[in-house]
C-alpha cells in the first residue's frame, strides 16, 4: 500500500512537473473562486479581463492564477492593465506568496500597504506601475518572508519608508523609477540577504549610504540617475561580490575607489556622466570577468588604462568625454608582442569609445588587430600622423568608424577596397583630399558620411550623388567642391521612416541653380557657396506635396530675384536663413503659413516694403534679422502680441520710420534689440523696463536647448550679429546669456526712460546718433552687469551720476558730444577710459587732462576733437561645432580647452565673465 502511494505521489509529481499550467487534480477553493469571479465582476474594464477568466470555471485554470499543487490554494496571481479600487478581497487568498501586478490602477486603494501587510506568506510581491499615491510607514510589518519587493514606477515624492530597510530576508529590491527622496536612514540597516537593489531613476540627492557598502551578498546595484551625489566611499566594505555597478548619471566626485578593482566578479562597471576625477589605476586589469565599462562624461585625467588584450571578456569600453592624455597605444600597452602572438584574434572588444579626450600620437596600427571591433569613437582628440589601409586591414567587422576633428591624414591607396562594409564614416577635419575618396564608393550600406572640412577639391563624382540617396546624413561641409548640385534625394525605402535627414554642403564652391531636394530631407545646408539664380526651382516645383524641411540655409550665395510666393508646402520651416544674397521685393504673402518659423535671417539683401505682415502666424518666433535691407514704414503694433517668444530682434539699417509702438515691451523674453540707423522718432517707449529677460536674465544657464535647432548637436544653434563696444560681434553659443539694446542712429528725442535702470541685467545699451536729451538717470548704477554704454551725439545735460563708478563691469563707454557738465565721478573704471570717451562735454577730472576748480566745476575752456576710430568690424566667431549648454555648462568643454578659441572669447569679455569662466574651469 505504502509503495502504491508513493509511487502514485511520484507520478503525480512528474506530470505536475512537466505540465506548464497547473493540472485539474482538484478545484480551486470555494470561496478563492468567489473572491476572483467578484473580481472579475468589479473592475472597470472588462475587456482587459484575460479571456481564461470564467465564471464558473477553476479559478485554478484562469491564466495569472497559480494554485499549490495539493492544497489547490491561490498562491501566485499575475495581473496586469487592469483598474482595481480596492483590494481587501486579497485577504481571502492569505495563501498568497506571490503577488505580482503590472500597470494595474490602483490609486484608489489608498490601504494597499495595510492590506498586503495582512498577507502572512508573501514571499514575492510585485506593484510595477501602478498608481500608488503614496507609501507609508508600517509600525510593524509582517513582511519577513519577503524576498521581492518591486515598487518601481510610481511617483510617490517621498523618502522610501522605514520598513524596507528592515526585511532581513529579502533579496530583490527594485525602488526604480519612483521620485523617491533622500536621504538613506542611517540607522543599522537589516537587508543581509540582498543581493539585488535596483533604485535608478529617483531624486534622493543625498550621499551613497555607507550600510550599502558592508551589504555582503550585493551582486547588483542600480542607482543610475538617482541623484546621488559626493564621493564613492573608499571604505572597502564587504560589497566585492558585485557582478553589476552603475551609478551613472549621478553627481559623484571622487576617485574611483581602489576597492572597486578588487571585485573580481564584476561584469558590467557603469560610472559615466559623473564627475569622477583621477586616473584609472592599472589594478583594473584585476577585472578579469569584466565586460563592460563605461566612464564617460567624468573628468579623468592621465593615460589610458593598459586593458585590452589583459581583460579578455571586454566587449564594451567607453572613456569618452574626459581628460585622459597620451597615446592611443597605452590601451595596448606591455603587450606590445600581444598581438604578433596571435592573441589579437581572441579580443572580444566590439565598441570602443575614446572620443572626446585629449589624446595625442598616431592611431595605433595595433587597433587595426581588433577583429571583433564594431564601433570605433575617437573624435575629437589631438591625434596626428597617417592613416593608411593596415589600419583597417584586420577590422572586418567595422560598421561605425568616428574620427572627426582630429590632425589626421587619409592615405590609402586610390583603388583601396576597404575589408568592411560600414554604415558610418566620420573622418571631417582630416586631411583627406585633393582628390574625393573613391574607397566610399565601396560601402554600400553607407547612411552617415561626414568628410568635411577635408581638403577636397573638385566636383563631386556623380556616382556619390546616386549612392548619397541612401545617406541619411551627409556632411561635405568646407570643402572646395565645384560644380552643381543635381539633386538631393532620399531613398524611396527610407522615405516614411520620419528622418532626420540631415544634409550639410555648406562652405564650399558650389555653383548653378538650387538643386531640388526630396520632400522628406529635414535639414539642408547650402551656405556659403555660388548658387545663383532664384529661388522658384527649390521652392515651387513640387505643388501638392508637403515638405520635412525644417532647416533651411541658403545664406551667402549669389541668389536673385524676388522671394517666391511658394512656401505653401513648406510649412514644417523652424529655420530660415536667406542672409547675405541679391534678394528683392517683399516678404511674399504665403509666408504666413510657417507657424513653426522659430528663427527668420534675412539680413544683408535687397528685400523693400513694409514690416511683413505674413508673418503674423509665425508666433513662435524666436528671431528676426532683418537687417541691412530696404525696408520701410512703421512698426506695427501687433507684433507685441504676436511675438511673444521673441529673443533676438534686428531691424538695423532700413528705412523704418515712425514712433516706436508702446507694444514693443510686451516682447518679454527679447534680449537683443537692435533698430539702430533707422529713422524712427519720437520718444524711447517709457515701458521698456517691462522687458522681463533683461530685468531677471535667464532664470537657470544652460537652458538654452531651445535655441539649438539642430538634430545633429550644435550645427545649428541661434546667433545673433550684435554691434557691441563699437564693433560687431557673432554670438552663438553665448547668446542665451547676452542682452543688448541699441537704438543708435535714429531721430528719438525725449529723455531716458527712468525704467531702464530696472534692466539689471543687460550687458549693452546704445542709444548715441539721436536728439536725445535730458540727464542720464541717476540709478544707472543699478543696472550691474552693464559692458558697454554709448550715448554719444546726443544732447544730453548735467552731471555723470555718481552710480556711474559702480558700475564694475563697464569697460566700452562713449558719452563723446553731448552737453554733460562737471566732475567726472571718481571709480577704477571711469578712469581708465580714453578721454575721446568724454569729449564734447564741459567736464573735467581724470583721465581728461582738465583739472575741475575747486568747486567741481570746469574752467572756461574748449575741448580739442579727436576723431575716435569706432567702427572698426571685428567678426568674432565661436565655433558652431560644439554646444554651449552641453560642453560648457556640463563637463567643461572644448571652450576651456581650446586656447585659441578661450583667447579670443576673454579678448571681449569683462572681468565678471572672467571670473565666471575661472570659478567654472574648476570642474
Ligand atoms: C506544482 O506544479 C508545478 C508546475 O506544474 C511544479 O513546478 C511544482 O514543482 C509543483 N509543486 C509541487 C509541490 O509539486
Ligand atoms: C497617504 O495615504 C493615506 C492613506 O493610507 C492618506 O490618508 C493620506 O492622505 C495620503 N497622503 C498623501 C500625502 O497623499
Ligand atoms: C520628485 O519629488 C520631489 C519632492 O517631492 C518633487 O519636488 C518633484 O517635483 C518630483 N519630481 C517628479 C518628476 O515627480
Ligand atoms: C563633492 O560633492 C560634495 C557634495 O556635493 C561636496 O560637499 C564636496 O565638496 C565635493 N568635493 C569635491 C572635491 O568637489
Ligand atoms: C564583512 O562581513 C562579515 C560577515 O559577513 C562581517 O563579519 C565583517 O565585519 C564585514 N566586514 C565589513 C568591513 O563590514
Ligand atoms: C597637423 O599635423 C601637421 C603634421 O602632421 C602639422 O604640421 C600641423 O601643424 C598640425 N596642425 C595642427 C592644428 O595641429
Ligand atoms: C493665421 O492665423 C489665423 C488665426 O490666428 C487663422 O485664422 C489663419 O487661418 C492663419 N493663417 C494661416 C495661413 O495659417
Amino acid at each position: 500500500m505504502k509503495v502504491l502511494a508513493i509511487t502514485l505521489w511520484v507520478l503525480l509529481f512528474f506530470i505536475l512537473k512537466n505540465t506548464k499550467f497547473v493540472v485539474c487534480v482538484g478545484i480551486c477553493r470555494e470561496n478563492e473562486q468567489r473572491t476572483l469571479e467578484s473580481l472579475k465582476k468589479e473592475v472597470d474594464d472588462p475587456l482587459d479581463i484575460p479571456s481564461s477568466w470564467v465564471v464558473g470555471k477553476d479559478c485554478c485554470e484562469w491564466e495569472g492564477v497559480v494554485c499549490n499543487n495539493l492544497t489547490r490554494r491561490v498562491i501566485e496571481l499575475h495581473i496586469s492593465y487592469l483598474r482595481i479600487n480596492n483590494l481587501e478581497w486579497l485577504l481571502s487568498l492569505l495563501s498568497l506568496e506571490n503577488l505580482e501586478m503590472y500597470h494595474v490602477d490602483l490609486h484608489e486603494a489608498t490601504n494597499w500597504l495595510q492590506v498586503i501587510n495582512m498577507l502572512p506568506s508573501l514571499v514575492d510581491l510585485t506593484l510595477s506601475n501602478c498608481s500608488l499615491l503614496n507609501i507609508t510607514n508600517l509600525l510593524h510589518h509582517n513582511f519577513s518572508s519577503l524576498e521581492t519587493l518591486d515598487l518601481s514606477s510610481t511617483k510617490f515624492n517621498s523618502p522610501i519608508p522605514n520598513w524596507v530597510f528592515n526585511l532581513s530576508n529579502l533579496v530583490s529590491l527594485n525602488l526604480s523609477d519612483c521620485n523617491f527622496t533622500g536621504p538613506f536612514p542611517d540607522f543599522q540597516v537589516n537587508l543581509i540577504s540582498l543581493t539585488t537593489f535596483r533604485a535608478f531613476e529617483n531624486s534622493f540627492n543625498c550621499l551613497l549610504p555607507e550600510w550599502l557598502f558592508d551589504t555582503s551578498n550585493l551582486e547588483h546595484l542600480n542607482l543610475r540617475s538617482s541623484g546621488i551625489k559626493g564621493a564613492i566611499p573608499n571604505k572597502s566594505g564587504n560589497i566585492t561580490t558585485l557582478k553589476y555597478l552603475d551609478l551613472s548619471d549621478n553627481n559623484l566626485n571622487s576617485t574611483i575607489p581602489n576597492w572597486l578593482y578588487r571585485c573580481k566578479d564584476l561584469e558590467s562597471l557603469y560610472l559615466s556622466d559623473n564627475r569622477l576625477e583621477g586616473a584609472v589605476s592599472s589594478l583594473i586589469s584585476n577585472l578579469s570577468s569584466i565586460t563592460n565599462i563605461d566612464l564617460s562624461g567624468n573628468i579623468l585625467t592621465g593615460k589610458l588604462p593598459n586593458v585590452i588584450g589583459i581583460l579578455g571578456k571586454l566587449e564594451f569600453l567607453s572613456l569618452s568625454k574626459n581628460q585622459f592624455e597620451g597615446q592611443v597605444s597605452e590601451l595596448f600597452k606591455g603587450r606590445s608582442n600581444f598581438f604578433s602572438r596571435g592573441l589579437g584574434n581572441t579580443s572580444s572588444l566590439m565598441e570602443l569609445r575614446l572620443d572626446g579626450n585629449k589624446l595625442t600620437g598616431t592611431l595605433p596600427k595595433s587597433l587595426g588587430q581588433l577583429s571583433m571591433l564594431e564601433y570605433f569613437f575617437i573624435s575629437n582628440n589631438k591625434l596626428e600622423g597617417v592613416v593608411t589601409e593596415s589600419h583597417f586591414s584586420k577590422l572586418p567587422q567595422l560598421q561605425l568608424f568616428s574620427a572627426s576633428r582630429n590632425n589626421l591624414t587619409l592615405k590609402v591607396n586610390r583603388n583601396w577596397i576597404p575589408p568592411f562594409q560600414a554604415t558610418n564614416i566620420a573622418i571631417g577635419g582630416w586631411n583627406i583630399g585633393p582628390l574625393f575618396p573613391m574607397w566610399l564608393r565601396t560601402q554600400e550600406m553607407i547612411m552617415n558620411v561626414d568628410i568635411s572640412d577635408g581638403g577636397i577639391q573638385g566636383e563631386v563624382p556623380t556616382w556619390f550623388w546616386n549612392l548619397s540617396s541612401q545617406i541619411v546624413f551627409l556632411n561635405l561641409s568646407h570643402n572646395q567642391f565645384i560644380g552643381e548640385v543635381p539633386i538631393i534625394s532620399t531613398a524611396s525605402w527610407l522615405v516614411g521612416l520620419g528622418g532626420p535627414w540631415l544634409m550639410y554642403l555648406g562652405s564650399n564652391n558650389f555653383s548653378g541653380s538650387l538643386p531640388r531636394i526630396s520632400t522628406s530631407i529635414t535639414e539642408l545646408d547650402l551656405s556659403n557657396n555660388l548658387f545663383s539664380k532664384g529661388l522658384s526651382n527649390f521652392l515651387c516645383e513640387a505643388k501638392n506635396v508637403s515638405y520635412n524641411l525644417e532647416i533651411l540655409n541658403l545664406g551667402k550665395n549669389n541668389l536673385s530675384e524676388e522671394i517666391p510666393n511658394c512656401w505653401m508646402n513648406w510649412s514644417k520651416l523652424k529655420v530660415l536663413i536667406l542672409r547675405e544674397n541679391n534678394l528683392i521685393g517683399g516678404i511674399p504673402r504665403s509666408m504666413e503659413v510657417l507657424n513653426s518659423l522659430l528663427s527668420l535671417d534675412l539680413r544683408r539683401n535687397r528685400l523693400n516694403g513694409p514690416f511683413p505682415s505674413s508673418l503674423k502666424n509665425c508666433t513662435k518666433l524666436h528671431k528676426i534679422d532683418l537687417a541691412e535691407n530696404e525696408f520701410v514704414g512703421g512698426l506695427p503694433s501687433w507684433l507685441g502680441m504676436r511675438f511673444s517668444t521673441l529673443i533676438v530682434f534686428i531691424l538695423r539699417s532700413n528705412k523704418f520710420n515712425g514712433e516706436l509702438p508702446q507694444e514693443l515691451c510686451q516682447l518679454k523674453d527679447l534680449q537683443i534689440l537692435d533698430l539702430a540707423n533707422n529713422t524712427f522718432v519720437g520718444i524711447i517707449p517709457r515701458c521698456i523696463g517691462n522687458f522681463s529677460a533683461m530685468v531677471k536674465g535667464k532664470n537657470e544657464v544652460g537652458d538654452d536647448d531651445e535655441l539649438n535647432y539642430s538634430y545633429f548637436f550644435g550645427v545649428l544653434r541661434e546667433s545673433a550679429m550684435v554691434t557691441n563696444k563699437g564693433n560687431k560681434y557673432q554670438y552663438d553659443t553665448i547668446l542665451a546669456l547676452f542682452t543688448s539694446m541699441d537704438m543708435s542712429s535714429n531721430n528719438l528725442s525725449g529723455d531716458i526712460p527712468i525704467s531702464l535702470t530696472r534692466l539689471a541685467r543687460l550687458r549693452s545699451f546704445n542709444f548715441s546718433k539721436n536728439n536725445l536729451t535730458g540727464r542720464i538717470p541717476n540709478d544707472i548704477g543699478d543696472m550691474k552687469v552693464l559692458e558697454s554704454v554709448d550715448l554719444s551725439e546726443n544732447q544730453f545735460f548735467g552731471q555723470i551720476p555718481q552710480s556711474f563708478s559702480s558700475l564694475s563691469t563697464l569697460s566700452y563707454l562713449n558719452l563723446s558730444d553731448n552737453n554733460l557738465s562737471g566732475m567726472i565721478p571718481l571709480s577704477t573704471q571711469l578712469q581708465s577710459f580714453d578721454p575721446t570717451s568724454f569729449q564734447g562735454n564741459k567736464l573735467c577730472g581724470l583721465p581728461l587732462s582738465l583739472n575741475c576748480s575747486s568747486n567741481g566745476n570746469i574752467p572756461n575752456h574748449e575741448y580739442e576733437d579727436d576723431e575716435s576710430d569706432e567702427d572698426e568690424v571685428d567678426w568674432f566667431y565661436i565655433s558652431m561645432a560644439i554646444g554651449f549648454a552641453l560642453t560648457f555648462w556640463g563637463v567643461c568643454g572644448s571652450l576651456l580647452f581650446k586656447r585659441s578659441w578661450r583667447h579670443a572669447y576673454f579678448r571681449f569679455l569683462d572681468r565678471g565673465w572672467e571670473m565666471l569662466l575661472a570659478k567654472l574651469s574648476i570642474c
